[in-house]
């Protein structure tokens, strides 16, 4: 059994919470760790090595441990790794930790459908049994495991708590599975995880392959005449899109609530990827049909047809709301990539060409 203490971890003992983020790097890290740092925590993200730098999202917030005394600080790790998980979680000592690492493209699941499962499904679970060994050496700490309204898959909407999980993707089938193993671990050790199943949310920040972002980059591309033609797999599927800064709220919520519990995060609209389509063209003066051509490589062997969730509960038990709607977040995004564009066209006229958009489709 979970015992509460009622109060958020730590703050009676008199010293700053600490927070780990597992994929600070990605766009909800760098929203949370933001919203945490605002919030007087010490931060710690685990970033995974790569050949080149994968830290842009965060650099406004990064500072220089030679010259100051950070807040923020960054350990080289990976969720297949289960020893330096373990160290890092030892040397951080953190309060709460969120588990938001993942490859978290749904088409590229099917391409690579067993690391896919590694670093959702088994990364979990490595991350689990390290929290429970830390646990039992007599520390408290609480969890956030970043949940996916994809697990609802061909389950109609709207999908809320009780709706039956149905995924259609080896992305979805694992975090159904990192779900469980949460799930069992609350029950089987008394951990305090707290499960979101967050419905699609974006951001100027948001890569550049999922839908919402994908269209906007060409949006901006294609006003200032960088390209011309924008492909897409399908029209018809409906999401419900959120901000991703309203989100990351919901997921730091979760962790002050007195119980652990798990929690649909929605703003109850959904929309179809036409309109998506039709309002970003729209908002900056274009006529999609003139640049829109479908490619079926972009198609899922399984789609998910229709999400759009019921956030009642943590509407009533976090007083949580979204701020941001559909059509304020798609001109969010269209502008700031228009911006972006400006500076493309910039670097081209001064000789520079900048990194290459390629989206590899065969599988
Ligand atoms: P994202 O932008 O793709 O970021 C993923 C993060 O995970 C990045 O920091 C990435 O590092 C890191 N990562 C990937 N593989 C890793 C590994 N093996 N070890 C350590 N780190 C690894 O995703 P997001 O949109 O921020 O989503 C955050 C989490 O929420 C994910 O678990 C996602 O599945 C889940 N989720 C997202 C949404 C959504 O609509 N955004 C909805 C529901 C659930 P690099 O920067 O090096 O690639
Ligand atoms: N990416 C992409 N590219 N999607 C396309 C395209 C295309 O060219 N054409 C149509 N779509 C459709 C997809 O088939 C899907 O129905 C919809 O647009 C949204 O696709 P994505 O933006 O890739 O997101 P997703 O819904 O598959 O997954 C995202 O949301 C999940 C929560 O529901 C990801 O962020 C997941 O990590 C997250 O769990």
């Amino acid at each position: 059994m979970f015992v509460s203490t009622e109060q958020p971890v730590a703050a009676t003992s008199g010293r700053a919470r600490a927070a780990l983020i597992t994929g600070i790097t990605g766009q909800d890290g760098s929203y949370l760790a933001e919203l945490l740092l605002s919030r007087g925590y010490h931060v710690h993200g685990l970033v995974r090595r790569s050949s080149t730098f994968n830290t842009e999202r965060i650099d406004a917030i990064y500072q220089d441990p030679h010259e100051h005394d950070p807040r923020l600080r960054l350990h080289y790790g990976d969720l297949s790794d289960a020893t330096g998980l373990r160290r890092i979680i030892t040397a951080v000592a953190p309060d709460e930790i969120y588990t938001l690492a993942a490859q978290s493209h749904v088409k590229v699941s099917f391409q690579q459908p067993e690391y896919t499962a590694d670093v959702i499904a088994t990364g979990t679970l490595r991350l689990l049994e390290a929290v429970r060994d830390y646990q039992e050496s007599g520390r408290r700490v609480r969890l956030y495991q970043a949940g996916s309204s994809e697990m609802f898959g061909g389950s109609p909407p709207p999908q809320s708590e009780q709706t039956r999980f149905t995924p259609r993707s080896p992305y979805a089938v694992a975090k159904v599975a990192a779900h469980g193993f949460a799930v069992n671990y609350r029950e089987a050790y008394g951990l305090f995880i707290a499960n979101g199943i967050l419905f699609n949310h974006e951001s100027p920040r948001r890569g550049e392959t999922f839908v919402t972002r994908k269209v906007t980059r060409a949006v901006g591309r294609i006003k200032l005449g960088l390209q011309d033609k924008l492909y897409l797999g399908t029209l018809d599927a409906r999401r419900d899109w959120g901000f991703a800064g309203d989100y990351v709220e919901a997921m730091w919520l979760m962790l002050q609530a007195g119980q652990p519990d798990d929690y649909v995060i929605a703003t109850g609209r959904s929309h179809s990827v036409r309109e998506l389509v039709e309002l970003a063209f729209a908002h900056a003066g274009l006529d999609w049909q003139e640049h829109v051509a479908l490619d079926p490589r972009y198609l899922r062997p399984t789609e998910v047809e229709h999400l759009c969730g019921d956030a009642s509960k943590a509407r009533e038990r976090l007083g949580w709301r979204p701020r941001i709607g559909f059509e304020e977040l798609v001109r969010m995004m269209v502008d700031h990539d228009l911006r972006l564009a400006e500076q493309e066209l910039t670097l081209r006229r001064a000789g520079y060409a900048p990194p290459r958009l390629l989206e590899p489709t065969h599988a």
